[in-house]
C-alpha cells in the first residue's frame, strides 16, 4: 500500500506532523469543478416538478425494549435501501440510497415526552455508489465498502441510540434505537454517520426530518397541516445521464475532497420544483442537509419573512428577515405570508441561484392561523453558573505547498483518548478557537446549547503563545441565532462562544465539524458524559 502524506497523520505519526503547518492565511479555491461530462442545471426547465412532501413514517406496532423501560412502546421499522429516482422531470433516473427507498427519508413525526424505537435496517447493496478514499480514518481497505449508522441530530438520546459513528451495521444488519423525546418541540433531522464514509452515504441520499411537538407550540395556533412544509435543501453534481456524481479523492490518484458544493440545489429531493400555496401564511421548516454548502436565502420580490425557531425549537419571538443563512446541520423554522399576492409566482433563491418556486393562487383565503408576537420563553443560561471553561481549536492542517490535508479539533485525532468529559447536568463554556480560514458549523451531540458571543482575536499570538487576546468587541449572536441551538457557525478568525448545559444519559458521544467533508478527515472527537459522584 503506498504511503500518503495521509496514511501517515490518519496512523496519528506525530512525526509527520512536522511537515505540515496550520492553514496560511492565503486565499484557496474551494470544492471541487464539476466533470464535462456533468449536467449544468441552469439548462433545465425550472419549476416543472411539483414540490415532493416526504410521506410521514407510520409505526408498525409497539415493542417492548428492555433498556427503555417495561412499557410497550411505539415500534417503526425503516430500511435503508438502493432505489432509482427521477431529480428533474427532463433528466435520467438517478441510483440513491434512502431510508424506505426515499430521499429524502420518510419525515418522523413526534410528540415531547412521547418515546419511540426505530428499528434501522440496513438492506443497502454491498459495493458503494460513490467513490470512497481509503486513506480516510475508519475507511481504509480492512473495513467493508458499506456501513452505516444513523444519528438523529438534535435528539437527547442515550449512547447507544445515538448513532455512534463505529456502531455501524453491514447490510442485512439492523440497530433498534431508542429516542426518549424528553425535549421541546424542535426541527431535527436524521442522517447517517459512519466513519470515514458519513459524507457518501449522506450524498447518497441518506437523510430525513424528524419533528418533535408539543403542546406549547400547539397553542399558539401557528400554520400547520398542508400548511406546514418541510424544505429539506442539499446541493448535488448530477451527470447529463442523471447519474449522481461525486469526486474521486484518493491519494495518489487524486487529492482530498476538502469541501463540495454541487451546482444544482435539491428541495425535498427535486432540482428547481414548484409548490402551489394559498394567499395565507405558511410555516417552512428549512433544513440545510448540505454536506459543505452555506445558503443564504431569500424571495426574489424581496418580500421578507419571519423566523420562528433555530435548532431546538422556538425563539422568543419572531425575526423578521429578508435573508436567511444557514450553515450545514442547521435547521430554521419560518413563517411566510402570502395573503395580498395572489397570482403570483415567488422564486425563493440561495443569493442569484433559483432555488424553487411558490405559485400563490389566486384571490382571497380565510386564514386563522397566527404569528404570535411572542413564542417561547428562552432563559438564558448564567455564564455564572459554568463549572469549567475549554478553548478548543478548530485547526486545518495544510502540506507545503498549501493544501489542505487534515482538520482537527484541538489538533487532536478521532482515536486519541477522550479529552471533553463533562458531568451530568454541570454547564460548561467552550471556546471554539477559529485558527483556520474558512466557517466551520460546530455541532454537539445530545445537548442543545446557546451562544454566548463571537469575538476577533489574535491568531498569531494564539498560534505562538497559545494566548487568547481579543481584539475586537464581543458580537453578540444574530436574532435568529439567540434561541436554542445545537449547530454554531464558527467564523475565520473568531472565537466563538458557546454555553452549554450537559444534562442526557452518561456515555459517550461524539462533537463536530458538520462539513461532513471535514468531519469525515479527523474534524470529530467523542466526548464523555460523566455520572455525577
Ligand atoms: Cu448532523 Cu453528528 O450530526
Ligand atoms: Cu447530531
Ligand atoms: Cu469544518
Amino acid at each position: 500500500m503506498p504511503i500518503t502524506r495521509r496514511t501517515f497523520l490518519s496512523r496519528g505519526a506525530l512525526a509527520a506532523s512536522a511537515l505540515l503547518l496550520p492553514a496560511a492565511a492565503h486565499a484557496r479555491k474551494r470544492g471541487v469543478a464539476p466533470p464535462a461530462s456533468a449536467l449544468d442545471p441552469t439548462t433545465l426547465e425550472p419549476f416543472v416538478d411539483a414540490l415532493p412532501i416526504p410521506k410521514i413514517a407510520r409505526a408498525d406496532g409497539e415493542r417492548v425494549f428492555a433498556p427503555a423501560g417495561t412499557q410497550a412502546l411505539p415500534y417503526h421499522r425503516i430500511e435503508m435501501r438502493a432505489f432509482e429516482a427521477r431529480v428533474h422531470r427532463d433528466l435520467g433516473l438517478a441510483q440513491l440510497w434512502g431510508y424506505d427507498g426515499t430521499f429524502p427519508g420518510p419525515t418522523i413525526e413526534s410528540r415531547s415526552g412521547k418515546g419511540f424505537l426505530v428499528e434501522w435496517m440496513n438492506r443497502l447493496p454491498t459495493q458503494h455508489l460513490l467513490p470512497l478514499d481509503r486513506e480516510l480514518h475508519g475507511a481504509e481497505a480492512e473495513f467493508p465498502d458499506v456501513r452505516a449508522v444513523v444519528h438523529a441530530h438534535g435528539a437527547k438520546a442515550p449512547p447507544e441510540s445515538d448513532g455512534y459513528p463505529e456502531a455501524w451495521t453491514v447490510s442485512g444488519e439492523s440497530a433498534l434505537y431508542h429516542y426518549p423525546n424528553e425535549q421541546d418541540a424542535a426541527t431535527l433531522w436524521y442522517h447517517d454517520h459512519a466513519l470515514g464514509i458519513t459524507r457518501l452515504n449522506v450524498y447518497a441520499g441518506l437523510l430525513g426530518a424528524f419533528l418533535v411537538r408539543d403542546d406549547f407550540e400547539d397553542s399558539l395556533s401557528l400554520p400547520n397541516g398542508e400548511h406546514e412544509i418541510p424544505l429539506v435543501l442539499c446541493d448535488r453534481i448530477f451527470g447529463k445521464d442523471g447519474r449522481l456524481f461525486y469526486p474521486v479523492s484518493s491519494p495518489p490518484a487524486g487529492p482530498w475532497t476538502s469541501e463540495f458544493f454541487g451546482n444544482g440545489i435539491l428541495v425535498n429531493g427535486k432540482l428547481f420544483p414548484y409548490l402551489d400555496v394559498k394567499p395565507r401564511k405558511y410555516r417552512l421548516r428549512a433544513i440545510n442537509a448540505s454536506n459543505s454548502r452555506f445558503y443564504h436565502l431569500m424571495f426574489a420580490n424581496g418580500q421578507g419573512f419571519h423566523q420562528i425557531g433555530s435548532d431546538q425549537g422556538l425563539l422568543a419571538a419572531p425575526v423578521p428577515l429578508k435573508a436567511l443563512s444557514l450553515a450545514p446541520g442547521e435547521r430554521a423554522d419560518l413563517v411566510v405570508d402570502f395573503s395580498g399576492r395572489g397570482g403570483e409566482e415567488i422564486v425563493f433563491k440561495n443569493d442569484a441561484f433559483a432555488v424553487m418556486q411558490f405559485r400563490v393562487a389566486r384571490g382571497v383565503e380565510e386564514d386563522k392561523s397566527v404569528l404570535p408576537a411572542q413564542l417561547r420563553p428562552i432563559e438564558k443560561i448564567a455564564e455564572s453558573t459554568a463549572i469549567k471553561t475549554r478553548t478548543l481549536t478548530l485547526d486545518e492542517m495544510d502540506d507545503l505547498v498549501g493544501d489542505p490535508v487534515t482538520m482537527l479539533l484541538n489538533q487532536t485525532h478521532w482515536c486519541a483518548p477522550i479529552t471533553e468529559e463533562p458531568v451530568v447536568d454541570s454547564v460548561e463554556i467552550w471556546n471554539l478557537v477559529n485558527l483556520t480560514d474558512d466557517a466551520h458549523p460546530i455541532h454537539l451531540h445530545l445537548v442543545r446549547f446557546q451562544i454566548l458571543e463571537r469575538r476577533r482575536f489574535d491568531a498569531s499570538a494564539y498560534l505562538l503563545r497559545k494566548a487568547l487576546r481579543y481584539t475586537g468587541r464581543a458580537i453578540p449572536p444574530e436574532p435568529g441565532e439567540a434561541g436554542w441551538k445545537d449547530t454554531v457557525r464558527a467564523d475565520p478568525g473568531m472565537v466563538t462562544r458557546i454555553i452549554v448545559r450537559f444534562s442526557g444519559t452518561p456515555g459517550r458521544y461524539v462533537w463536530h465539524c458538520h462539513i461532513l467533508e471535514h468531519e469525515d478527515n479527523e474534524m470529530m472527537r467523542p466526548f464523555n458524559l460523566i455520572a455525577a459522584s
